[in-house]
């Protein structure tokens, strides 16, 4: 079994070879291939993952490449996870949205956009190449906006495309928890887009919890989406909603921290990411020093997530992030949980992003949402499940609008819709504001140079 990591010189790449160290399983991952555009991360990070395999006998055979075709070919599984303009770019998103009063998150408002536009590209030349060398591989997409880059491949690849994020899981974790039930024994019933969901109903032994949530209000607030969002507001709109639906439901409120705030999220990131690398670059010699300086890295992950979406939690003036709300379960995690059910034919069922084929009515077949799937040996399948919210219909639908203009634009080098996904975005109040944030875009990255003048 092969398994390729697209963005394999990055930080996260250690933490999936140390799930795959411990998987005993049959049908378990024999070689992985890392492929990155960076050779010196690259080089790093297969240092790490040698170091990592020092005492595990079948450990997994680690390939290094810089060229796409190789990398995929043979693949049976590649998991997609790149960041075109690196954390730089993010930090970039972040600070020329900001400048024109609107949010800049990587996959909320302008920001998302303009990171779509300069992924998508790049994205579906991937799809091209595994649809030419690897028909019969599993693409597991983790980049984000996942929403959209997963649906733009879908054009090239079908279902054979997955978009995964762990925040559902997260929710539903988190919900179990205050409840005080093991989350093992509950199945979730979300539905949405990616970063914009709603935990409609949590269930254990056949009944739905969630009443009895809403009705208590100290369980109600003892979590991260509750105290974010508060009692009233839940209690209203009747279902949870994913974190990321702050930036819509306290909209002023993330825009003023966020251009009060010290630093963006990318910057921070970016800054510590840094200081990793260099770290690694300069400790020098012995053979262990890069998984030294990974597990020192590894060990600022507290620092990184309680600080990750610390703008939405000052807005509500509700401080730290708990310890208990960071455990997410991961990336890493969903998506191994994923190949699993795929490799080995394991009926599973998993939040993941997939063509909704009718699960939400107000979108065509193709449209790819975030919902619970069976997962198997023929891949993933929604199934039936709550209907959206009402409030969420015209949201849903409005930021579906958006991710088409994108991969439109993407897709056909038209500017005038790049300006259309900016201007019908519920975040961006202005057409000029729109016209003016693609151009401050395009002069800031060269790789959206393809949309033109
Ligand atoms: C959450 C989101 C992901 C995001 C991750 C890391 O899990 O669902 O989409 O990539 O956090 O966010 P960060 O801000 O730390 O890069
Ligand atoms: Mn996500």
């Amino acid at each position: 079994m092969r398994l390729t990591i697209l963005g394999g010189g990055g930080f996260r790449v250690p933490l999936v070879y140390r799930a795959l160290l411990g998987d005993r399983g049959e049908g378990r991952v024999t070689d992985v291939t890392l492929y990155d555009l960076d050779a010196s991360r690259l080089t790093t990070i297969g240092k790490v993952l040698a170091d990592q395999a020092v005492g595990h006998p079948d450990a997994p055979g680690v390939t290094l490449t810089t060229d796409l075709d190789e990398a995929v070919t043979g693949a049976d599984f590649v998991f997609s996870a790149i960041r075109v303009g690196g954390l730089a770019g993010r930090a970039a998103d972040e600070r020329i949205a900001l400048e024109e009063g609107v949010l800049g998150q990587e996959t909320v408002g302008a920001g998302g956009i303009s990171y779509g536009l300069r992924t998508i590209p790049v994205a579906l030349e991937i799809a091209r190449r595994i649809a030419a060398l690897a028909p019969d591989a599993w693409v597991i997409n983790f980049t984000n906006p996942a929403g959209m880059v997963t649906e733009a491949m879908t054009a090239l690849l079908g279902d054979r495309v997955i978009g995964i994020c762990d925040s559902p899981v997260g929710l539903g974790r988190r919900v179990a928890g205050a409840l005080g039930v093991d989350p093992a024994r509950t199945s979730l019933d979300y539905v949405g887009l990616n970063h914009l969901g709603w935990l409609c109903g949590l269930y254990a032994d056949g009944r739905d919890l969630l009443p009895s949530l809403f009705a208590d209000e100290a369980a109600l607030t003892s979590f991260e989406e509750g105290k974010l969002f508060g009692a009233d507001l839940l209690r209203t709109l009747g279902a949870l909603p994913n974190e990321y639906l702050h930036y819509y439901y306290f909209h002023r409120e993330s825009v003023g921290t966020a251009r009060a705030a010290e630093h963006t999220r990318g910057a921070f990131l970016h800054t510590q990411q840094q200081r990793f690398y260099d770290s690694l670059d300069s400790a020098g010699g012995g053979p262990t020093a890069p998984r030294a300086a990974w597990n020192a890295w590894d060990a600022t992950r507290l620092e990184r997530e309680t600080t990750y979406m610390a703008e939405n939690r000052d807005a509500v003036g509700m401080g730290e992030r708990d310890s208990c709300d960071l455990e997410s379960g991961g990336y890493e995690q969903v998506a191994l949980a994923l190949m699993r059910a795929i490799a080995r034919d394991e009926r599973t069922t998993l939040i993941l992003n997939v063509r909704g084929r009718g699960r939400i009515p107000a979108l065509d077949d193709d449209a790819v949402i975030e919902v619970p799937c069976h997962v198997d040996a023929n891949g993933a399948r929604p199934i039936a499940g709550a209907p959206l919210p009402d409030h969420g219909q015209g949201l849903v639908c409005a930021v579906k609008a958006v991710e088409r203009a994108v991969i439109h634009a993407a897709t056909t080098a038209e500017r005038a819709h790049a300006v259309k996904a900016l201007t019908i975005h519920p975040l961006i109040d202005s057409y000029t504001v729109a016209k003016r944030l693609l151009d401050a875009y395009q002069r800031h990255f060269p790789e959206l140079a393809y949309l033109g003048r």
